[in-house]
């Protein structure tokens, strides 16, 4: 199989994660006799710093035109002070719009050599945790009005709008139902409902679509805070755990830490195509940047979504989730997840470590 992948390492640790993923896949083309092609672009403020702006027009164009995208992470305090609709973030939330990535699934699940990074009780942790987390990508207030203003009363004043349609409540539906009716069949929707008017038609679409398509499926509903304290409580309960953009932004930080490590959990963004945008969902940590110990298996992991869920390529990504699985049980761990008498490695020695083993 020939594929084009796009690739945007972006800022920060985003350059040496993204190396490590691509090392496992020039592994994987070599072994299963595939022809992948990797083209390196520009987004965030590396793209600030060479264009001015942190989505540049031929960024956009040749992700459109690439068969999937691999991105890294942007962000950092260079690029901290400049305004909203000039920082790097915002290149990402363009890209992604831009090619209707609407589909952000996020699976937090605890590896069982690493049962001992979970800050949880074993009690807890002994029963498995596996959640993923299906975040709407291109609504809601990510994308709503917004502005700022001075009040003559109270000053300086700014907003942001939460803002959903009936249409983009259903598409998120449906990719959470597929899921779900390969698992577990419940789903557990998070909202605001007893406060956000959004959240309450949130909630009304996600019951009417569920249950007029998919009647085999339980749709649960949990509040948001109630979800922030139900995952540190009993995180066996989730499975499927459906939910807003920023509340997906939130929640996934927490079940990936509750898993271990942020430094293991990856993403997929896709929207009605095959072409999507992989990547972990951790930031572009400056603190660490340049130094070889970033943990790569969050990317490692979000190019092995890709060959699955991009590229059909079930055979490999399992490969590769296998190849994870078995270096961490010979007890290789980058810093984020070490512990005694484990052995510790870099980022550029755990991607090696990982295409070795493929
Ligand atoms: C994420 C990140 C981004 C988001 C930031 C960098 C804009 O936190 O992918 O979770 O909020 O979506
Ligand atoms: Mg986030």
């Amino acid at each position: 199989m020939k594929k084009h992948i796009a690739v945007l390492a972006g800022d920060g640790i985003g350059p040496e994660i993204t190396d490590g993923a691509i090392t496992v896949l020039k592994k994987i083309a070599e072994k299963y006799g595939h022809e992948f092609t990797f083209e390196p672009l520009l987004l965030g403020g590396c793209a600030i710093d060479a264009y001015g702006e942190p989505l540049p027009a031929i960024t956009t164009e040749r992700c459109l035109k690439s068969d999937s995208v691999l991105l890294g992470a942007v962000g950092g305090p260079k690029w901290d002070s400049l305004p909203g609709d000039r920082r790097p973030e915002k290149g990402l939330l363009g890209i992604r719009k831009a090619m209707n990535l609407y589909s952000n699934i996020r699976p937090a699940k605890l590896w069982s050599a690493l049962a001992d990074a979970s800050p949880l009780k074993k009690n807890l942790v002994e029963k498995g945790i596996e959640i993923i987390v299906v975040r709407e990508l291109t609504g809601g207030i990510y994308f709503g009005e917004r502005g700022k203003y001075v009040d003559e009363s109270m000053g300086e004043t700014a907003w942001d709008t939460e803002k959903y349609s009936v249409e983009e409540i259903k598409r998120i539906t449906k990719i959470a139902c597929e899921l779900a009716m390969k698992r577990s069949k419940r789903i557990i929707s998070v909202d605001k409902a007893n406060v956000l008017e959004s959240s309450r038609l949130w909630r009304k679409t996600v019951h009417e679509y569920a249950e007029q398509n998919y009647p085999e499926i339980t749709v649960t509903d949990m509040l948001v805070d109630n979800t922030a304290m139900q995952i540190v409580k009993n995180p066996a309960q989730f499975d499927v755990l459906l939910t807003s953009n920023m509340f997906g932004d939130i929640l996934s930080d927490e079940a990936a830490q509750v898993t271990g490590s942020i430094g293991m959990l990856a993403s997929s963004s896709l929207g009605d195509g095959t072409r999507g945008l992989y990547e972990p969902i951790h930031g572009s940590a400056p603190d660490i940047a340049g130094l070889d110990v970033a943990n790569p298996i969050a990317t490692i992991l979000s190019a092995a979504m890709m060959l699955r869920d991009s590229f059909s390529l079930t055979e490999e990504c399992d490969a590769i989730e296998s190849a994870i699985a078995r270096v961490l049980d010979e007890g290789y761990r980058t810093a984020d997840i070490m512990s005694e008498g484990m052995k510790k490695v870099g980022c550029r020695e755990m991607a090696r470590l990982i295409a070795e083993r493929v």
